[in-house]
């Protein structure tokens, strides 16, 4: 009985085109094909995305032309944020995102909107900053995100509601900043229920960066299981993703633990500000590169849970990493002469994985003999 009620739902998985995607017949996923990434995440059923700025789009032909045509998701790099959105308190300045909304929208992109409110003290705008009245800030704060939620609505698919609310390297607890200081840990619960009530449509995520080490991990899902047990309207977790190739990157089956775990929550997962800098020093270093991004692309697919991974740039000839780190650390699948490198190859490998894997439920109906592959046939 038990066996029959399993494989009647297994099919109505596979007759709901469920979490099976395309069969290894479709020719892009021929390994070798040229089909481009964003062709690939659409067969595998999720969204491939750099972030970008409006000069790059409106100064470089090549770069505008490539971008749509690999991507199908984008992210406003910086032009969401508050020290772009709002320089003082009386001036919105909404025209380079609007610009951004508007390519997306006249290619067929995703927007991610990136993001309401950013933890890191030293990116908080000073006149935020000055404030020193909690009833004043979390006026400001409400307003702000009330402002421009309601402005994208319905044209943003997700916002990074509260970005990197954790100490980036020391120990893993909240960052110290105004909002800790005058609100209390709640300005992270109010920001999300500020952003649903701007925007029911949006996916909401919290994102944090350099979530590699096991003690992180336990800060950031202790918050984020606290979040839920109050309500919080949180619907995802962005992991970014910034990695050293070789140096900071997670141990290998730790990313997909991670990505699992928020699963089991009920909770979507995405690789949100992927780039993975490699050292002139490291041998092999375009392999290198290409093996680990490759792992930790598949890594995170690996879980029907995460639904999109988006690079920080493209292309290596611009990257926040040159003046971030140090120039020539090649972060990125693109080279700086718009070839596509190794790295390139591995992304469309873990993309065609992901199109052409069962995940675990159908595993069971494999087992059981119900594999959807085999009733499509
Ligand atoms: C970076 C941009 O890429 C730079 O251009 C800017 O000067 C600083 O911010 N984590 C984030 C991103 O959430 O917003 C940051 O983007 C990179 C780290």
């Amino acid at each position: 009985m038990l066996m029959r009620r399993v494989g009647f739902l297994l099919a109505l998985l596979c007759l709901a085109g469920g979490p099976v995607r395309a069969l290894p017949t479709d020719p892009c996923l021929e390994p070798g094909s040229d089909c481009t990434l964003r062709e690939l995440a659409d067969l595998a059923g999720v969204r491939i995305g750099a972030a970008t700025q409006p000069a790059l789009i409106q100064g470089d032909p090549t770069y505008a032309e490539i971008l749509p045509r690999e991507f199908g998701s984008l992210t406003p790099e910086n032009q969401m944020k508050w020290v772009a959105l709002r320089p003082d308190r009386d001036t919105y300045r909404f025209g380079p995102a609007d610009e951004l909304v508007a390519f997306a929208e006249a290619n067929g992109m995703r927007v991610r909107g990136h993001t309401l409110l950013w933890s890191d003290p030293i990116r908080i705008p000073d006149w935020v900053s000055a404030i020193d009245d909690p009833v004043e800030l979390q006026g400001v704060l409400d307003e702000h995100i009330d402002t421009v939620g309601r402005r994208y609505a319905g044209r943003v698919d997700a916002w990074d509601v509260v970005n990197e609310p954790l100490e980036i390297f020391g120990p893993p607890v909240l960052r110290d900043n105004v909002y800790l200081d005058l609100l209390g840990p709640d300005y992270i619960a109010q920001a999300f229920h500020a952003a649903r009530a701007a925007d029911p449509g949006a996916v909401l995520f919290l994102n944090e960066t350099q979530v590699t080490s096991r003690a992180k991990f336990d800060a950031l899902y202790a918050l984020v299981t606290d979040l839920l047990a109050q309500g919080v309207p949180i619907d995802a977790v962005g992991l970014q993703g910034h990695y050293l190739t070789g140096f900071n990157e997670p141990a290998p089956g730790f990313l997909q633990e991670m990505v699992q775990a928020f699963a089991d929550l009920g909770l979507l997962v995405e690789l949100t500000e992927l780039d993975m800098p490699v050292t002139p020093l490291t041998p092999d270093r375009l392999e290198a590169q290409a093996r680990s991004l490759g792992r930790v692309m598949s890594e995170c697919l690996a879980v029907e849970a995460c639904q999109g991974i988006t690079f920080w740039g493209f292309t290596d000839r611009y990257t926040w990493i040159d003046s971030f780190l140090a120039p020539g650390l090649i972060p990125l699948p693109f080279d700086v002469d718009y070839q596509k490198k190794p790295a390139w190859f591995a992304a469309a490998d873990a993309l065609r994985a992901r199109a052409v894997g069962e995940p675990a439920l159908l595993g069971l109906a494999a087992i059981l003999g119900l594999g959807c592959a085999r009733r499509r046939a």
